[in-house]
Parts: C-alpha cells; sequence; structure tokens
C-alpha cells in the first residue's frame, strides 16, 4: 500500500462571490462544494491538508473539523499561485508516496480520476496531470505533449499563439511523487506574467531532469471551476441533471424531471413515482413504491414503502412516515412519527408528535407543541380518530381508539376508546335569528 497525501487549495479570496461565506462552503445538492471534493478524495487517502486564506481560515476550519476530523487546515498567508500554496503543506510531503494537489472550488472531480492518476505513479510516473478538452478551452493552461510525455504546461497568459491552439487543457488535478514533489515544487519561480508561483511549472521541471510526466484525460465536468454565482448555479444544474439521471436508471418515475431537486444524500427506492415541482433536502430516504405529489419539500425526512405523500406536504427533520400512511395537501410535519396506514389528509400541524397505527386525524389539527418556552409531545394511539379543527395542546396523550370530537381543545389526557368533547355544546334559540332581521330593518 503505498501512502498518500491530497493538498486541497482553497485560498483564493472567492471575491467574485460577493458573499460573507467562504466560496468553498457554498452547498451544491445541500453539500459545500469543499465537501464534495473530500469524499473523491475519499477514504483511501492516509492525509489530508486544505490550505485556506487568513481570511476564511476559521470558518473553513470549523466546517471541515465537524465532518473530516483526519483533514488538516493550513493557512497560506499571502497568495501567491498555486505551487506556493501547495507547499503550505511542505512538511509532511516527503512522508507520502503520492501527492494529490486538487482545487476546492472544483467540485466535480472523481475518486476515479484520483485513482487513475495514483495508478500511474505506481507505475513509474513521477507527475500526473489530468487533461481535458472543454468547448472553450480560453482561460486553461494548454498541455504540451510529446508522444505520451507531457512536457510542459503553458498558461494561457504567457502562450503563444499556437500553444493557444492547443485544445488539450489543464484540469486542475495534478499528482506527484512524494519522493521527487518537494524538490521539483521547490525549483517553481514567478518569472511570468503574474508573478505567481505556478504549479503547473513543476510538468516542465520534472521533464527537464528526465523524469516521466504523464497525462490522462478526464472529463470536463470534473473541472468546472466555480468563480461566481452563475457558475454555482451551472454545477448545481450539472449535478441536478446527473441525479435524475442516475434515479431514473435504478427504477424511479419522474414526471417532469426537470422540475425536482436532489440533495447530495437523497435516497429513492425502486418504484417511486415524484411528480412535478418536489424539492429534497438533505437527509431523505423514501421506500419503494411511495409516490411523492406536485409541490412537496422534504427534508430529513424517512417514508416507508407505499406511502403517499403531498401535493402540497412539508416534511421537516424527523418526520417519519409509516408504510402506507397518508399526507396530504398542506400538512406539516416535524419530528413525528407517524404509524402504518395513518392518514393526516388536510390542513395540519403536527410535530414532536406520534401518531400510531391506521389513526385519522382530521382536517385542520394541530398539536400545539411549544408554551412559548418549551417543546412538548404529542401522542396519538392506534386507531384514534381527531376531528377536524382540533388543537392538541401538548404534553398531552390521546389512548388507541379514541375520538375526539371536532372543534376540541384537547389539554387533558384521552383514555383509549373514550369519546373526548373539549368545546361548549351547542345551543338553538329557535326563532331568534329571524326576530334580529326583523329588529334591523324597522330601526
Ligand atoms: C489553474 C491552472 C490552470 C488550469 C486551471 C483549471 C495554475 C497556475 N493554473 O488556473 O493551468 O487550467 O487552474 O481550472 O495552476 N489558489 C490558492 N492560492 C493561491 C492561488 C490559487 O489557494 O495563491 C487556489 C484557488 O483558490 C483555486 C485554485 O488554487 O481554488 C486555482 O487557482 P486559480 O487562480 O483559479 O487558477 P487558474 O488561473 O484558474
Ligand atoms: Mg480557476
Amino acid at each position: 500500500m503505498r501512502t498518500s497525501l491530497a493538498v486541497v487549495l482553497a485560498a483564493g479570496e472567492g471575491k467574485r462571490m460577493k458573499s460573507r461565506l467562504p466560496k468553498v462552503l457554498h452547498p451544491i445538492g445541500g453539500l459545500p462544494m469543499l465537501f464534495h471534493v473530500l469524499n473523491a478524495i475519499g477514504a483511501g487517502v492516509d492525509r489530508i491538508v486544505v490550505v485556506a486564506s487568513p481570511a476564511w481560515k476559521e470558518e473553513i476550519a470549523r466546517a471541515v473539523g465537524r465532518e473530516y476530523p483526519q483533514a488538516v487546515v493550513l493557512v497560506q498567508t499571502e497568495q501567491r499561485g498555486t505551487a506556493h500554496a501547495a507547499l503550505v503543506a511542505r512538511d509532511v510531503f516527503s512522508g507520502a508516496d503520492d501527492v494529490v494537489v486538487v482545487f476546492g472550488d472544483t467540485p466535480f472531480v472523481s475518486s476515479k480520476s484520483i485513482e487513475l492518476m495514483r495508478g500511474k505513479l505506481a507505475d513509474g510516473a513521477s507527475l500526473v496531470v489530468g487533461g481535458m478538452l472543454p468547448d472553450d478551452p480560453t482561460g486553461y493552461g494548454r498541455l504540451i505533449m510529446q508522444g505520451s510525455q507531457l512536457v510542459a504546461i503553458r498558461e494561457e497568459r504567457d502562450a503563444s499563439d499556437a500553444e493557444r491552439a492547443i485544445e488539450f487543457c489543464n484540469g486542475g488535478i495534478m499528482a506527484l511523487a512524494g519522493a521527487t514533489a518537494l524538490d521539483i515544487l521547490n525549483e517553481i519561480e514567478d518569472d511570468n506574467e503574474q508573478n505567481e508561483f505556478y504549479l503547473t511549472d513543476a510538468v516542465e521541471i520534472a521533464h527537464l531532469r528526465g523524469l516521466s510526466v504523464a497525462a490522462i484525460e478526464i472529463a470536463a465536468d470534473e473541472a468546472l471551476g466555480i468563480n461566481d454565482r452563475s457558475q454555482l448555479a451551472q454545477a448545481e444544474r450539472l449535478f441536478q441533471t446527473t441525479r435524475r439521471a442516475e434515479f431514473m436508471a435504478a427504477g424511479v418515475t419522474m414526471i417532469a424531471p426537470e422540475t425536482v431537486f436532489f440533495a447530495h444524500d437523497t435516497t429513492l427506492s425502486r418504484d417511486v413515482v415524484i411528480e412535478p415541482n418536489v424539492v429534497f433536502g438533505p437527509g431523505v430516504t423514501i421506500g419503494e413504491g411511495v409516490t411523492v405529489r406536485a409541490f412537496s419539500h422534504i427534508a430529513g425526512a424517512h417514508v416507508a414503502p407505499g406511502a403517499i405523500i403531498g401535493p402540497f406536504a412539508r416534511l421537516r427533520p424527523g418526520a417519519s412516515i409509516g408504510a402506507g400512511a397518508h399526507i396530504g395537501n398542506f400538512v406539516e410535519i416535524k419530528q413525528a412519527d407517524v404509524g402504518e396506514g395513518a392518514k393526516i389528509n388536510h390542513l395540519s400541524y403536527v410535530g414532536d408528535a406520534s401518531v400510531g397505527a391506521a389513526a385519522n386525524v382530521g382536517a385542520g389539527t394541530i398539536t400545539c407543541n411549544y408554551d412559548g418556552v418549551a417543546k412538548h409531545r404529542t401522542d396519538i394511539g392506534k386507531g384514534a380518530f381527531i376531528g377536524s379543527n382540533s388543537a392538541l395542546v401538548a404534553p398531552v396523550t390521546i389512548g388507541d381508539g379514541a375520538y375526539v370530537a371536532s372543534g376540541s381543545v384537547i389539554t387533558e389526557e384521552v383514555p383509549a376508546d373514550a369519546l373526548a368533547f373539549g368545546r361548549a355544546r351547542q345551543v338553538n334559540k329557535p326563532g331568534r335569528a329571524a326576530e334580529r332581521r326583523n329588529k334591523k330593518s324597522s330601526s
């Protein structure tokens, strides 16, 4: 097993994002773009160094520390170019057989490409570059090949007309043999148009030393870099298009896939049907045969097989919907278990609650879970029936098979199989309406 180090360059200021959030923490599919990169680097890499600017170090370290405790965040005090940034990790270079350098703002780099490049190192290359054929090569470094050997990368700014005509471009991933990496990078100078230390100059230095330098081809999408909000939207579009295609290939029906939006971790089973205009936030699992009707929003929720959600339903974090249950229009469920076959079909809020199997929660039912200070639970038993427009003031328990009359405000436990009235009885005054009417018209 070869030891490995990944260096993720993320010290750009991201000025064009015009944001208080570091560029690399902006989400794609609900996951910070930096985390997409860290996931691609994956578990096969021993050490990870993320290079951040002084301005964003703390935010980036906090976010990375929560999810990737094996990664270290180091600061590049001054932005002097990509080689200068990679050298921030110089102290850990020589300990690794493979050093992989990637950019934190290039979210679709794949683990497959990284593995392929490391494979070339294992086969004896000293340096490997991920090259690509973009539709428009403007702005990219050009790869100058001699047979199978890469001899130099020329940045567009420094390229001749002939070099600019080259279509094979630097996708921004580089793998270096740890044995020579530090030596090569130390030799890079800043004698170019931008007075920066270009990582790309490592190629020519290695070649002139007689070392083997290779290029592999990666998909242009893998090198999609994000500098502004419009590229962020482009990346999101690409992410969504890919996920939709994957889900359809796995047996999910979407009537208008272009209107359905997924998170990075959405899990859908076979024969799920998703109607138009549905949004999935992070943390959703949907079981086999579930139908999600139009205009529903689902985040942090689990839906068991055969349930029907929506139209216009909102499942919030902690919602767990049992098999065959129905959650209808304008119903919001939060932190609640809804039992098998239960029905909450119209205009309800059910939060911090459990609803037993086959219970029927009528239109306009509200669990009053918050008293202004703390949240409390509502437990509704199996087969219970909650009449329309009832307020269940938590903490409160409705027993199995109990029946709550419409319009009730329930503040005390309802025993199993009891009928509870939590409202005033109706009083009829015969003829009184007509009397009032007559009085008005004679005055
Ligand atoms: C770089 C490559 C270019 C390639 C392109 C692919 C170099 C010199 N050029 O150009 O060949 O085609 O990417 O997208 O490498 N960064 C730092 N510190 C610095 C400078 C940059 O951390 O001092 C980070 C940036 O935040 C960014 C990445 O390195 O994530 C790349 O830098 P950028 O300035 O975008 O390089 P390009 O000009 O796009
Ligand atoms: Mg760039």
